[in-house]
């Protein structure tokens, strides 16, 4: 470890050493008022060995990425900034004072001092395991509890740009919610994942998904393989195969469900998944339910990921080392808690050399990257036929619900063994034409330039948000091509309270601490759409505090 002269913060040494060659600073201040901060951006040089041009050499924090440049159309930049010394120690003593007046508040509790609201065991229950442990819930009780007003807040309008929240107080430190009856207006929206602005109550996809309701209704009573296969079904899956580029594609009722009921449809015993640490939850489910070995890399870091498939090619399966039945790279094309993009081009390099296949979820990029909004294949400019399962859902950027697996001759396979695909309800008939009229949207089959002009704008909103909080002086996380800004808070005091104080200037954000970060990378996350102003992001970066517009809606 060394101590950098630029941001006093403690790096390991051999990013001294190199950070003149391969770092470039920009000096700006510190969000947590100490020093200074800077942004550690990547350069790119070409290196020539023929080994090392797989290899993206990335650690979490002050990335220093040498990859080949013929691979990346276009610069490639991403920054993560390791947090300052002095922030983490005061993050740990945050925690630490919440900890210990968690512990005597139990002490409190335990002896009826302080009223206890959680549940209990029953006294004739004591000689029975406990269902719940007690422990377990010690960070729900004394530090959650603290800040839970941040979240669940009722929303009473379409999550668009802006937005309408119930009106509620708690009167017993968060431990209950009474609504007062009026309702919070026009709430700028900065957490809800409508990149391309299509959550809406009115306008083309609105007007068409009312047809769809009054033609098929609302529910459809049954799976597909029954009787709820329905035309607008297969209207929707023939159009996201084309959309994506692939031979064929099916559509699920629920994007989590797609993900952790086709993986294990793919893979089971003797086969290998090599996980990204930052996998969503729904992809792990699925890679745990398959019965698959499953190995993690660390984030985004081919390196890592090399090493597990050299090793998993050399070695074999444990003890009898047989070769793996099938190795499954499993990855996201943006990552909703960092705004990291996917190196996709060198991931595909790496599977086609190892002869891996590879799944990529686009839950995130699909619609909201890309000069067509067809997702990372089309932001890197790639044959979508060298990605082998793309998975994405409509939640996002469609304004809808449930997702897809598309690719070649998989699906049909899928159709028969796919738990989601035979015992699951089929999609919703408003939300299956939702997406169908957003997609042709995006497509320009409209004959509008509505869906260029929506990406366009999406990408331009980001390169400016992004731009104003870092020249402000905040420490920010991602690629700059992310619509996903999480924005570093660091410290567990000021989770709660920047959530409140945004809200108090009609501001709608979301706060992540611990367990969804790391203990000292607490966040805000803003979500960029294409349906925020120029005003909007205006004010949401410099935001001023005014009387809240509450209407009474009694
Ligand atoms: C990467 C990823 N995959 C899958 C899902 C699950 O999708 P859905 O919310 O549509 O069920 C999410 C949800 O946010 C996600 O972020």
């Amino acid at each position: 470890m060394g101590f950098c002269a630029h941001c006093l913060t403690v790096h390991k040494p051999w990013l001294l050493v190199s950070q003149c060659t391969l770092l470039t600073f920009e000096k700006g201040t510190c969000l947590t008022g100490f020093n200074h901060t800077h942004r550690h951006t990547r350069t790119h040089t070409v290196q020539r060995s023929p080994v090392s041009w797989l290899r993206g050499i990335s650690w979490r924090s002050n990335q220093n990425v040498t990859h080949n440049s013929s691979l990346y159309k276009k610069p490639f930049a991403e920054s993560f900034e390791e947090t300052p010394l002095l922030v983490a120690v005061l993050t740990y003593m945050g925690y630490g004072i919440l900890t210990i007046f968690g512990y005597l508040r139990d002490f409190l509790r335990h002896w009826s001092i302080e009223k206890c609201h959680v549940a209990r065991e029953k006294e004739e229950q004591k000689d029975f395991v406990p269902l719940y442990q007690d422990f377990e819930n010690f960070y729900t009780r004394n530090l959650y509890m603290r800040i839970r007003d941040n979240w669940n807040r009722p929303i009473c309008s379409v999550p668009g740009a802006k937005m309408d929240l119930v009106e509620r107080v708690s009167h017993d430190y968060n431990w209950t919610f009474e609504h007062t009856g009026k309702v919070v207006k026009d709430v700028i929206n900065m957490g809800s994942y409508n990149y391309l602005g299509f959550a809406e109550n009115t306008g083309a996809c609105a007007d068409a998904a009312i047809e769809a309701t009054e033609k098929y209704g609302v529910g459809v009573g049954s799976t597909r393989c029954e009787i709820g296969n329905l035309d607008i079904h297969e209207e929707l899956e023939q159009l996201v195969a084309r959309f994506l580029g692939v031979e064929s594609s099916m559509a699920f009722g629920m994007g989590f469900a797609t993900n952790s009921m086709n993986i294990p449809a793919l893979t089971g015993k003797g086969c290998l998944i090599l996980s990204d640490e930052l996998n969503h939850a729904s992809l792990v489910l699925g890679a745990r339910l398959s019965g698959s070995t499953i190995r993690v890399f660390k984030h985004n870091n081919m390196q890592s990921l090399e090493k597990l498939l050299r090793d998993a090619i050399a070695h074999g399966q444990p003890r009898t080392h047989r070769p793996w039945k099938k190795i499954l790279i499993v990855v996201e094309g943006i990552y909703s808690m960092e705004g990291s993009i996917v190196r996709l081009p060198e991931v595909v390099a790496l599977k086609k050399r190892y002869k891996a296949y590879l799944y990529l979820d686009e839950a995130h990029s699909i619609g909201a990257l890309g000069p067509n909004g067809r997702g990372v294949v089309d932001y890197f400019g790639l044959d979508p036929k060298d990605v082998d399962i793309m998975m994405g859902t409509f939640t996002k950027s469609f304004g809808a619900a449930g997702g897809y697996i598309g690719g070649k001759q998989l699906i049909d396979y899928l159709r028969r063994h796919s738990h989601s695909a035979l015992y699951a309800t089929s999609m919703s008939p408003p939300v299956a034409q939702q997406i169908i009229t957003s997609m042709r949207i995006i497509m320009g089959e409209d004959g509008t330039t509505l869906g260029v002009d929506r990406i366009r704008q999406l990408s331009e909103n980001t390169t400016y948000f992004r731009r104003e909080l870092r020249e402000m002086g905040f420490i920010i996380y991602g690629n700059d091509d992310s619509p996903v800004v999480p924005m570093m808070l660091y410290m567990p005091a000021k989770i709660g309270a920047f959530g409140r104080e945004m809200l108090k200037r009609n501001i709608g954000t979301v706060v992540v601490g611990f367990p969804a970060t790391p203990i000292i990378e607490s966040r805000a996350r803003f979500c960029i759409s294409a349906a925020h102003t120029r005003e909007m992001l205006d004010t949401v970066s410099h935001p001023v505090i005014s009387p809240i517009t509450v209407r009474n809606t009694k």
